[in-house]
């Protein structure tokens, strides 16, 4: 079993924690570009993209996002800005301060979205203020992230924090439950499916192994706990990891 540097005196920091995974994270992306599709594309299954929109992905990891809809959005000319908390991922995104000043014109987004990282900041309404700062009156926020409740949170602050040197602990919020800023006209809150999708259940333990950036004792129980605690099925000739996450779709008034 790995120590957890979070058990040592000093307690990391999330900057910290992807200046050490997030390398692994972007190895994992790299390898398999297409396995988050569906949790990207679920982003938009309530708002689709319009022409010519500027998005701001924040935090954006390695631009995966972006690099969905290069692959995706056909003829829409969209632009996408990446912002980064770490520079542990892979350069392509511009690092800020999550709750300082973006290098953004303000009001200048048609949409930000954040995707799979309320759970690490501290500060919710500190981040939401800076949205309200750069999206534009009746433009859009997305949020979409792990949920408190089942399996998910579970294996990520259990099985992920047990096989890892920086450990995790999420802060999960359920949205439906929390105080949004009186600015944001919530529109939807809903949980959405977004299997991830691999050609094989080898395919799939590699992925989950580089993503969480696990240590090699997390292989002989990485896929039963996956089983156990998300769900694998054969779909479509291939394998699918049950990924779902909360979806928040909402309004600058
Ligand atoms: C699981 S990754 C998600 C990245 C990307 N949106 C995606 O969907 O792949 C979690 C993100 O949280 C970021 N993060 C959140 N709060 C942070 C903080 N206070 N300091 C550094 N990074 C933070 C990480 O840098 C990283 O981009």
């Amino acid at each position: 079993m790995q120590m957890h540097l979070a058990d040592s005196s000093s307690t990391l920091e999330y900057g910290d924690i992807f200046l050490e995974r997030g390398r692994q994270y972007h190895s994992a992306m790299a390898r398999f570009p297409r396995a988050r599709d569906r949790e990207f594309s679920q982003l938009f299954s309530r708002f689709p993209l319009g022409e010519g929109e500027n998005i701001v992905d924040v935090p954006s990891g390695g631009g995966y996002l972006s690099d969905f809809l290069a692959r995706e959005k056909g003829h829409k000319s969209i632009r996408v800005t990446e912002l980064e908390f770490s520079p542990g991922f892979s350069g392509q995104s511009q690092v800020v301060e999550p709750y300082g000043a973006w290098p953004l014109r303000l009001e200048s987004a048609d949409r930000i979205i954040s995707l799979a990282s309320s759970h690490h900041i501290a500060d919710l309404d500190r981040l939401l203020n800076n949205f309200g700062v750069y999206v534009r009156p009746g433009g859009l926020v997305h949020i979409a992230d792990v949920s408190p409740d089942g399996g998910i949170a579970s294996f990520l602050d259990v099985f992920v924090d047990r096989h890892t040197t920086t450990g995790h602990r999420g802060i999960y919020r359920q949205f439906e439950r929390l105080e949004w800023p009186d600015w944001l006209d919530v529109i939807r809150i809903e949980t959405r499916s977004c299997p991830w999708r691999f050609d094989s259940s080898e395919q799939l333990v590699a992925f989950c192994h580089g993503l969480f950036g696990l240590g090699k004792d997390a292989w002989p129980h990485l896929e039963s706990t996956l089983e156990e605690l998300v769900g694998i099925r054969s779909a479509n000739g291939g394998v699918e990891l049950d990924w779902e996450l909360s979806y928040m779709d909402a309004m600058k008034v």
